[in-house]
């Protein structure tokens, strides 16, 4: 079983103005024999909420695999790949990359999310975008594609 910690990125979300259905979309789409979900956490686009959160999912839960949804974009806020490079220990770009290549058949506008995927000591970091569409389309590419590089992290 691989554990995995869930974090949406909303201001809006976390306000109550709109209800986070990227997060569990996530949690519904990941294989249930396979990932198990110890922690679902819904914060505004505040860098050092993100940082502090991620350096517990990595540090301290020990998760397997962190995946985040939103903050990817060009607005002001959005700030999750710059914190998530900020905590890595190392880059593992391809997954990012290959995320924006698949995402392509679907919309042209994949080139605008600038997430990234990175490692911190044993646990897998994947930036997905915001809305509930490109986070069903990312984990179709994700799912049967991360379990060989998640093993190797083990
Ligand atoms: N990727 C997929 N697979 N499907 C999508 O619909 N939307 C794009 C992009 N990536 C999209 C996608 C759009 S329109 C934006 S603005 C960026 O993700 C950033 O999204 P975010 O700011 O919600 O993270």
């Amino acid at each position: 079983m691989y554990s995995v910690g869930i974090i949406t990125l909303s201001d809006k979300g976390s306000e109550g103005i709109r209800k986070d259905m990227s997060g569990p979309k996530i949690k519904e789409l990941l294989p249930k024999d396979k990932y198990e979900v110890v922690s679902y956490k819904l914060l505004p686009d505040d860098e050092q909420m993100l940082k502090s959160e991620l350096t517990r999912l990595c540090d301290e839960v020990k998760c397997n695999l962190v995946l985040t949804t939103g903050g990817t974009g060009f607005s002001k806020r959005d700030i999750t790949p710059e914190v998530t490079l900020s905590v890595a220990e190392k880059n593992a770009p391809g997954i990012a990359e290959g995320l924006r290549a698949y995402s392509m058949q679907f919309t042209k506008r994949a080139i605008l999310s600038r997430g990234a995927s990175v490692i911190r000591n044993r646990t897998l970091i994947i930036n997905l975008p915001g809305s509930v569409k490109a986070v069903s389309e990312s984990m179709e590419f994700l799912i049967g594609n991360i379990e060989h590089g998640l093993d190797i992290l083990l």
